[in-house]
């Protein structure tokens, strides 16, 4: 396992298209451990492969950040099958350290997804887990907490991004 730089926002890595998993081999199996450890020492609660430079439909979750081995989640080529209700809730993401924002989100989700080793799995999620899958499918499409934000409140979250920058506080973590 490897701890990989996670990168910050502005990176337009976080951006770009993510191709589906195709093999399901050793490398694959390395990401995901450097996604974990990467994840645990952050620490986060999950972490998806375009954060680290590696543009594929491939996250991890991990609420128990570390301490419980059953509570680890692979999402290869994940797609929500349904969702229900709706919530603003406070949440924050690795690529823009230090910063949260409110944003809406489902209570709760289905979620169809490959594990490691290729095999189709569908889970139920509510909660925050519900929302962590939600925010990892997001990074999967390109899609981040500023994008959720429109008018004042983007314009207000942007103004927090610069200050960070400013600040010199944002490095990628090695
Ligand atoms: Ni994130």
């Amino acid at each position: 396992m490897a701890i990989r730089p996670i990168l910050i926002f502005g990176d337009l890595r976080l951006e770009a298209t993510n191709e589906a998993v195709e093999h399901f081999g050793s490398e694959l199996h390395r990401l995901v451990d450097d996604l974990f450890e990467t994840g645990w020492r952050a620490p986060g609660l999950g972490l998806a492969a375009p954060q680290v430079g590696v543009n594929i439909r491939l996250a991890t979750i991990d609420l128990s950040v570390g301490t419980d081995p059953d509570a680890r989640i692979v999402l290869a080529n994940p797609e929500i099958v349904d969702r229900r209700g709706k919530i603003r809730i406070e949440e924050g993401c690795l690529s823009f350290p230090g910063l949260f924002t409110n944003i809406e989100r489902p209570t709760e989700v289905r979620v169809r997804a490959q594990d490691e080793h290729g095999v189709l799995r569908e889970m139920e999620a509510d909660g925050l887990l519900a929302q962590a899958v939600c925010h990892e499918l997001d990074h999967l499409d390109g899609v981040l907490l500023v994008h959720h934000l429109r008018g004042l409140k983007r314009r207000l979250f942007m103004r927090k991004v610069e200050k960070m920058r400013k600040l010199g506080v944002w490095r990628e973590t090695a």
